[in-house]
């Protein structure tokens, strides 16, 4: 079964078998019957370089539906089932008037992966609006529901990215969302002169969601016109002390504080200082307006992205002293 349409990198990859779940009982069953089966779970494809075919039983999250569970005077709770596709529950959001989500308008992926990564973009983070997630047991099949405190949300991190990386699959979401007092986040310069750009002065959700939308379109490929997976690459976080050794070396460096004692440094910048940037070998290269994104050109395999990835960390390092970490799940 080929996996080139269910991955945002469009790579051409097999899986050995394949089935998609439309619900928590089918889901559950399958998990059941297929025991001592190797399983893979797929869920939006958006975060993820297939190097290899997949010699599992894929299991495709495809559970729908949006939901309010809940609202008072001031809040609403909305549950998203883990399938939605991220971008056009934003859309519904902002439909409604719900504010919380529109900084993250046109994020790729599925709504059921988003916590995983604790997805974020232009200020805000899923952690801001999350209230809990259910997910099912691989082994047991049990459902459980996990609070916000027990995901333990980092930069790009959560529980599901380790202590219980494979052993739960997330099924729905819930967020608690605004209904009126917006707290409407322009933090992001970028946002601020798109704004200015269409004279808004007083943005509506639906403003900062058409702006967010206006500026990734200018830097980020879309998926269905370039393979990619967004930024392959974490910003590294550096000690101060360790960052201010670098800087003296590097003074045009960009970097934002990010607490007392840590630096994030943007790896866009430094892998456009190295020179990477719209470099193209064969049919994988690095993204001409935005360094942190790799891109299939059509036919690119997984390992050749793989190798320009390792190159572009190797080189990093030996230039800057700086290891970057893949933000992409490489498989
Ligand atoms: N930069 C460069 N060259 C580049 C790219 C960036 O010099 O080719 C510099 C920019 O000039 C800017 C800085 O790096 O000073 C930051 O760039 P940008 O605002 O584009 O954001 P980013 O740090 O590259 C992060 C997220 C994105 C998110 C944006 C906006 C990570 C790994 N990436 O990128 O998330 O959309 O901020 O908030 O944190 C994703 O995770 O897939 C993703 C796209």
């Amino acid at each position: 079964y080929s996996l080139k349409n269910l991955n945002t990198f469009g790579i051409e990859a097999k899986a050995k078998q394949f089935i998609a779940v439309h619900s928590i009982e089918e889901l559950q069953l399958v998990l059941d019957q297929n025991k001592t089966q190797k399983k893979f779970i797929l869920g939006g494809g958006s975060n993820m370089l297939l190097t290899k075919d997949i010699d599992a039983l894929v299991i495709h999250i495809d559970l729908k539906g949006i939901k309010i569970i809940d609202e008072d005077e001031n809040y609403v709770w909305v549950e998203s089932q883990a399938g939605e596709n991220w971008h056009e529950f934003v859309l519904y959001t902002i439909d409604h008037n719900f504010g919380g989500l529109e900084n993250m308008s046109l994020i790729p992926g599925n709504v059921g992966t988003t916590p995983v990564q604790n997805i974020g973009a232009y200020g805000t983070e899923i952690k801001d609006t999350f209230v809990s997630c259910q997910a099912v047991a691989i082994d047991s099949q049990e459902t459980k529901t996990f609070t916000k405190e027990e995901c333990s949300f980092g930069y790009r991190e959560s529980i599901f990215k380790n202590e219980v990386k494979d052993h739960y699959i997330i099924t729905s979401v819930v967020f608690k969302l605004t209904k009126k007092d917006h707290k409407i986040n322009t933090s992001y310069g970028d946002i601020i002169a798109e704004l200015a750009k269409n004279k808004i002065t007083k943005p509506s959700l639906k403003d900062v969601s058409d702006a967010v939308i206006a500026i990734r379109k200018s830097k980020l490929p879309d998926p269905k016109e370039l393979g990619n997976s967004g930024s392959f690459f974490k910003n590294p976080i550096l000690l101060k002390s360790e960052f201010e050794k670098i800087h003296k070396q590097f003074p045009e460096m960009k970097y934002y504080d990010i607490s007392e004692t840590e630096v994030k440094v943007p790896a866009g910048w430094l892998i456009e200082q190295a020179g990477f940037k719209g470099k193209r070998f064969g049919d994988a290269g690095i993204h001409k307006n935005q360094a942190l994104v790799l891109v299939n050109y059509g036919n690119a395999t997984g390992q050749e992205i793989l190798e320009i990835s390792r190159n572009i960390q190797d080189t990093i390092f030996k230039k800057f002293g700086i290891y970057i970490e893949a933000e992409v799940n490489v498989i």
